[in-house]
This record gives structure tokens, sequence and C-alpha cells, in this order.
């Protein structure tokens, strides 16, 4: 592996990581806390009759054991995208219904983990069990066209741009080809864990979410309690990916729990049962059909999609929006239906239709630059557009040829011979080299950002976004830090924290773009009063210097933020704990960024095993914010495409239902020797439109394109052309 050779400044929480100082969920230990352990059903679907707890009671150390009978009256709250604050409607120990496989059915509270544990195993259940179907080409799968659902059609509606039948049916050229997504779970580091500790009726959650107000919201509407006696803390989230977007299946059981022992309660899911109590990424299949016209340019996709849901919620499909946003052509359909089958519902996996419609969309253009014999770097940037396909609209910034020229040239792609495997290395491996490209919209949410000047000299900056790892902190002190020209270490953030400022959803790949300007605006405020009050009563010197010549202990400013044509009442939404993200159709704009991945893969020519050296990846995410930070989120995102291209898969068994290899063992993620060179660019061109920082987005961007990019990389080394993911030996030999 080569160097790595980072720019920008260092991570502002650098030092605290390192040193273990950053704090996460599960890492508090409040005085006299009690642990928590989750028995979950071994049935998929049906009904608790009768659960045994009696051993478990008997276990020396156990407190309690929960069951739907015992734990006390809970309310329902709804799903995410039904308005609720939860991942899925079903939430465990409510009743004695079963909806998946793992569902929890009681929890044990011990004086030790071990304790707990023990007693959790001890636990068993007479149960009626339905039939059921974990599969989405299964007999009991049921189909619904997306359109027919309650869905809001204004998201997740057919897409549709001119003519696409017509000009599929007149087409001079033809590409038509199905390929297929597996389910995939996202798997952060960090477990899904929940400190729950009661003050009087004051109730505080320690907990990684990406979500905090959905956690308070949603805790407080299942115990029935006033959302503002609860408090979430979660400054640091180790990974969230999606999976911790919203309220988790255990916060409030363990608030239960807690209040009901009478003293602070900890949980921390083990990853088996994460696979089946968090979200995942759904299976789905899509059908490309791609038709071009005599003068070899692609004037028509239609594009189909199945996609997984469960059987209680409608996690719904968005994969046209984005494979219809790649390239300039001009008729495109796309269709989406959902499956239901009897699993836990689905989620948002980082790039959670974006990869998948890139891996589709940008196969099927890989497979038509080979049938019309066009080098497909060329292929691609002949089909560049300045227009959004779908709208009509002008795009606020598209700078994807620009990414490709410059990936082409650091990859050196003019080495690159045509035809499939004609390029064999110094050792006899043969030799492919492949490119693709991806785009993720450029949402942006509603912030209010409060900045609090000290006489010591520190700012605190408070805004609503989560720090998951992916630097957003750094990233506030960095622009803090310019305008005010105070050393970025002495930014002290307060997010993913419902005592600081009202904390939104961090995800879509638009915590940036909405905590920055927020910031920036508070900053600049900040500034101008400094500036007056020094003019006013004649004193001067850095901001620090200036208040302690006012003679003030501190200096607060507030600053609200809205995207580009975002009602005013976004605010209200966000004051509440709702989602207020806008986007990425703006008033007269369409917003995207764009990626563009160059790869080279070995491939061992008797066992076929693929190794992946070399990836150049050059990203348009607007203004590069914190290069350092931002730099090692594509890194990241190539390997979660690595992943996804040679490697994950949840394995379902049919007979038993839920998901088989759920341990990070047998769940295959790239490991560091499976890692080459990735080679990071950017354009960074601020766009002129979105925000004043000219920031996009990039958490997701990253990752969409890299997949398609291997795949036709091993399609350049060996000739084959694998549709189905992961690509393994066996698809090869
Ligand atoms: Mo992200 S998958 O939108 O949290």
């Amino acid at each position: 592996m080569s160097d790595i050779a980072f720019s920008g400044s260092p991570r502002v929480d650098a030092a605290d990581k390192v040193k273990g100082a950053a704090i996460f969920g599960a890492d508090r230990c409040p005085k006299n806390m009690l642990h928590a352990a989750l028995a979950v059903s071994s049935i998929v679907k049906g009904r608790v009759e009768a659960i045994d707890v009696d051993a478990a009671r008997a276990q020396k150390g156990v407190r309690d054991v929960l069951t739907h009978e015992t734990i006390g009256e809970l309310n329902k709250v709804g799903f995410l995208l039904g308005g609720g604050p939860a991942a899925q409607s079903v939430q465990p120990m409510l009743s004695s219904n079963i909806a998946y496989r793992g569902q929890p059915i009681a929890l044990v509270i011990a004086e030790t983990l071990e304790a707990a544990v023990e007693a959790a195993s001890l636990i068993t259940a007479r149960y009626t069990a339905e039939p059921f179907t974990s599969t989405i080409d299964g007999p009991g799968a049921t189909v619904m066209q997306q359109a027919d659902t309650p869905l809001p059609q204004e998201l997740f509606g057919d897409t549709i741009a001119g003519d696409a039948l017509k000009a599929w049916e007149t087409a001079v050229t033809k590409v038509d080809a199905t390929y297929h997504s597996p389910p995939q779970h996202q798997n952060p580091m960090e477990l899904i864990a929940t400190v729950a500790q009661w003050d009087g009726n004051q109730l505080t959650i320690y907990e990684g979410t990406q979500n905090s107000s959905a956690v308070r919201n949603g805790v407080a509407s299942i115990l029935g309690i006033d959302p503002s006696t609860v408090t979430v803390v979660s400054p640091y989230v180790g990974g969230g990916f999606g999976q911790k977007n919203s309220l988790q299946m255990q916060t409030a059981l363990v608030a239960a729990a807690a209040r009901k022992a009478g003293a602070p309660v900890k949980l921390v899911v083990p990853r088996a049962q994460l696979f089946h109590d968090a979200t995942f990424r759904p299976a789905s299949v899509h059908r490309v059909r791609l038709g071009a016209d005599s003068d070899e340019k692609v004037v028509a996709a239609l594009y189909d999609v199945d996609s997984q849901t469960s059987r209680h919620d409608l996690f719904p499909a968005d994969y046209t929006d984005a494979a219809a946003r790649l390239h300039g052509i001009p008729n495109f359909k796309g269709l989406q239906r959902l499956v239901q089958t009897d699993v836990q519902t689905p989620g948002y996996m980082r790039a959670p239709y974006e990869h998948f419609a890139s891996f589709a969309m940008e196969s099927a253009m890989d497979e038509m630059a080979y049938i019309l014999k066009r080098d497909p770097v060329a292929f691609r940037i002949a089909h560049d557009t300045n227009v959004d396909p779908v709208t009509g609209l002008p795009l606020s910034s598209r700078h994807l040829a620009e990414c490709l020229r410059r990936g082409a040239d650091l990859f050196a792609w003019s080495r690159r011979t045509f035809e499939p495997r004609s390029m064999i290395a110094e050792n006899g491996d043969l030799q492919g080299l492949g490119v693709a490209v991806g785009c993720y919209k450029a949402a942006t949410a509603a912030a209010i950002a409060r900045l609090t000047l000290k006489a010591d000299g520190r700012v605190l900056v408070s805004v609503g976004v989560h720090e998951m790892g992916q630097g957003v902190r750094t990233a506030l002190a960095a622009v803090i830090s310019e305008i005010l020209k105070v050393p970025a270490q002495a930014v002290d953030a307060v997010i993913g924290d419902t005592r600081g400022s009202p904390q939104h959803l961090t995800a879509g790949s638009w915590g940036t773009a909405t905590a920055v300007p927020a910031a920036a605006a508070a900053a600049q405020k900040m500034l101008e009063e400094l500036r007056a009050l020094s003019a006013e009563k004649g004193v001067s010197g850095s901001p620090a210097q200036v208040l302690k010549a006012l003679g003030r202990d501190e200096l607060s400013v507030d600053a609200e933020h809205l995207a580009p044509g975002q009602p005013p009442q976004m605010l209200d939404a966000l004051k509440s704990g709702n989602v207020a993200a806008f986007g990425p159709i703006y008033k007269g704009f369409v917003s995207f960024s764009y990626i563009a991945h160059f790869v080279e893969v070995r491939v061992e020519p008797s066992t076929m095993r693929v190794r992946v050296p070399r990836i150049v990846s050059v990203a348009d995410c607007g203004r590069v914010v914190s290069p350092r930070t931002a730099e090692s989120q594509v890194r990241g995102g190539v390997v979660w495409g690595i992943g996804a291209a040679l490697r994950e898969a949840s394995e379902i068994d049919t007979r038993y239902g839920g998901f088989l290899n759920s341990d990070m063992a047998e769940y295959l993620i790239p490991v560091n020797a499976d890692i080459g060179e990735i080679e990071v660019s950017f354009v960074n061109e601020p766009d002129p439109l979105l925000n004043e920082a000219g920031i996009k987005g990039l958490g997701e961007v990253v990752m969409t394109g890299v997949a398609p990019a291997i795949a036709n990389a091993i399609f350049h080394a060996t000739g084959k052309r694998l549709r189905d993911l992961p690509i393994r030996l066996e698809h090869l030999l």
C-alpha cells in the first residue's frame, strides 16, 4: 500500500479519539448501572404463546426479566416514512406478535453483563408459527407497483422524461440486461447501544445516533412522557451509514427498564442481533434497457426495479431518480415495484439507492460502449449534460466531464487497450482497467446555529448535525476559525445533543451543506457584532481581547439557515424534531454531486482471484471545506464500494428466515490486505447556487460508481460480464 498523503489541517478531535477521550454512547457507566440483554424470537412470523423466564430469574445477579406482559404500558410509534420517529412500525415487546426472526421477546436486567447474557440464554418460549417468505423471489412475496402505494408520489413516483418506450423501439443498438443486489448490512463499528438514566422524572439517553431529536421524541411517545423531559446525548457516533438514522427498537425498552429498576441501565445489542433488529440494504433486481441511435448516442433508457420491503412497512425504492441523472439521456422511464417479505423493515445504507443504480446503469453503459466499440471514458463524456434530464432545469453545477478527464490523466487511462483479455501483467495476471461514474443528490436541511464567544477565547458552536466519523467537527472548526481568525483548536462543538441547537437528522449527505453554512452565517454575524461593539467603545484586538475590553463574559449570536427556496415553516419542523430536508430540486435549478472512479484489477488466471491494486477517484462535491476529512471520506467510500463489488452479502436460509452470516467473521468485508492504492482528487469548484459556502455533499456520492468500475475492469480483464453482486471466484471460474 502506498503512503497516504493527506492535505489540509488535522482533525480537531483526532487526539481525543486516539486517547479514548471521545465518549461514545456505550462508554457511559453511571453509578449503580445495571446491564441488560435481550432474548429474541426463534420463529419468523406468528405469536408468542408463553415465555418461560423462571430459569432466567433464578440466575444469580438477575434483577428483573421483562416481557410484553410485564414491561408495562407502552405506546406504539410510527415508521420514519409515515411521519413517525422509528426505524420500523413494529416495536418489539408491545404485544405477542412476531413479525421477523430475531425480534426481541424479553429483556433481562442484571448486576453484571455476564449474568444478563447467561439469563437471556435460559429463556424459552412457545410459539404459534405461520408460513413466511424471506426472499424477494419467494412464493409468499407480495409485489406492488410503488405508484399504487400511499407513499408520497412527488418523492417516490415513477421517473419519466420524454418518451422512452418510443425511443427504445426505434433505437439502432440495444442493451437489455438484469442486475441483482443482495441484501447487505451496514455493520458500523460501534454497535447499537443505549444507556438510560433517570433523575426524578428527567430521562437522559446516551446513544450513538444520527438523529437525537427522533430518539427524544420517539422515546417520549412510547413512554407517554413529555419530550422536554428527555435529553439525548450523542457527541460521537462510531459510524452510522444510515443504520442509526431513527429511533431504534431498544431505546424505549431500556428506558422503561431503567425506570422500573430505579437504576441506570445499559444495553449493547450484539452484532448477531443487529442483523435482525436494525435496518439493512434490501435485496433488489434491476432491469436496464438502453437504446442508442445511429449517432451512437444513448437516447432511451428503460429502468425497472424490484426492491424488498417488510410486510409491515413500505420502505420506498428511489433508484430511478439517481439513475436518470448520471447521463444526458433524453428519454428515460423508471418504474419501481416493492416486494413485501417477512423481515424487519429495511432502511438506508450508504448511497441506499445510488450505489446500485450506478451499478446497473454504468454496467449497461459499459456494455453499450463495447457493442459500439467506443472508448468507455469518451463514451461517457459524449453523454454529458448541463441540464437536468428529468425536470429540464439547469444544474447548479456539474463537473463530471472534468472528473473523467482528470481521472483518465491521473490513472494513465491512455495505456489501456480496448479488447477484453488484451492486457497481461508481468506475472501473468489478467489486467483490467475499468471506469464508472456516480451521482448523489445535493440536499440541504434547515439549521439554526448558535455561536458563543467566551472570555478565554474559546468559541462554542451548536448546530443540528451529528459527528459520525465523517469529520463535521473539523469542518465546523475550519470555517469558524477562518471567519473569526481564531485557532481551529479553540472551537468546541455541541452537536448530537438535544441540549444544544435543534438536532436534525444527519443523513442524505446533507450534513456539511446544512451545518457549515449556518455556522458560517453565525460567525459572520459575530464578527459584525464584534466590529460594531469595538467601534462603539473604541477597543480593538482579537475576538477574546475585544470581549475582555468590553468587560463581557461571553457573547452569543444565532443564525438560521435554509436551503434556497426552502419554506421558512421548515424551521418549525426542525424545532419540533422532524425531518426538514430539501432538494435536490430547488427553485429554478437542480443540484447533484458527481464522481468518476478508475479501477485497475488483476485476476490470477488459475484461481481467478481478483485484486484491486489501484483506484483513482475524482469527485465534484462543490467546495471542499476540510480536505483531510474529505479525502478520508472518499477512501472510506471506495473501500465500501470494493466491499459491495467483491465481498458483502447477507445470506438467507429460506427454511428458517433471518440472516445466516450474522457476524463479522462470516459477513465478508474487505480487510487491509484487500485495499491497494486509492488516489483522491477533487474538482473543488464551489457550487454557485446551493449555499454561500459553495458546498454540495460528499459522504455518499463517494461510494457510487465504485462497484461498476470494478465490474467493468473485471470484464476488461476476463471478458466476463458479471451482473450480480458480489462478484466472487466461483462466478469467474
Ligand atoms: Mo444515510 S444512508 O442517508 O444515513
